[in-house]
């Protein structure tokens, strides 16, 4: 059976970490037939290949099934809550600083580290640094950004777009350029803004989206 190596990336919280984990890690797939047609909450874009996991024993009759590992959890912060989360699941971590280095020298080492693994795909989630060419060159990455873009880029996509005279809002993964929160849009997913909403129950929503959405665009992609 074919296994799809992944790495995850964050810098700080890493709940969109913990989820991808639950949902994928050590699981094996098959693209199903129909891809799902009913939405409860939230109107998604891009995905037009669903999976359904299977046991060890049915993947022998399915050339196709693949097994997810994720066999990296990457910080650029020591004291990312992510890493927490990591050893509670038992994915190996690790850390190498950002700080006090170059973009294209912190890069190079990230890089290094990532090539040794022999990944299929890398998966941002909450990595707070802006990629240089030494390594969206080299390296395949998702990024999963809190807004509709090409709106609300940058580091306050969700306040951003709460604030703004819009009735929705809504989530993006895309593939990593060296431009921030502009790499090529895979599937995006939109919720509508309540009347009279808190901040707190809009963010709220959002980061269930994005639990729900990123693991399917990453299958996806894998496949
Ligand atoms: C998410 O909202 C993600 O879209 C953005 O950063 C946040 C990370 O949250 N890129 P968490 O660390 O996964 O909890």
């Amino acid at each position: 059976m074919q296994v799809k190596r992944i790495a995850i990336l964050f810098s700080g919280n890493g709940s969109n970490f913990e989820a991808l984990v639950c949902a994928l890690h050590q699981k094996i797939f098959i693209e199903s037939k129909n891809v799902e047609s009913k939405e409860n909450l939230f109107l998604i874009g891009g995905i037009t290949k669903d999976f359904i996991e299977i046991s060890e024993k049915n993947a022998k009759e399915h050339k196709e099934a693949f097994k997810v590992e994720v066999v990296l959890a990457l910080s650029n912060k020591a004291e990312a809550y992510g890493l927490e989360r990591a050893k509670r699941l038992g994915i190996l971590a690790e850390v190498i600083e950002s700080g006090g280095k170059s973009r294209e020298e912190f890069d190079k080492e990230i890089v290094e580290l990532l090539r040794g693994k022999d990944l299929d795909l890398c998966v941002l989630a909450g990595f707070m640094r802006i990629l240089t060419p030494v390594f969206t060159t080299q390296i395949k990455a998702l990024n999963i950004h809190p807004s509709i873009l090409p709106l609300f880029k940058g580091a306050n996509g969700i306040l951003d777009s709460y604030n703004a005279p819009m009735c929705v809002g809504g989530v993006s993964v895309h593939f990593v350029s060296e431009e921030l929160d502009s790499g090529e849009i895979v599937a995006q997913g939109v919720i509508k803004k309540d009347f009279n909403e808190s901040l707190e129950s809009y963010a709220e929503k959002i980061h269930a989206l994005e639990y729900y959405l990123y693991p399917k665009a990453v299958l996806q992609v894998l496949a």
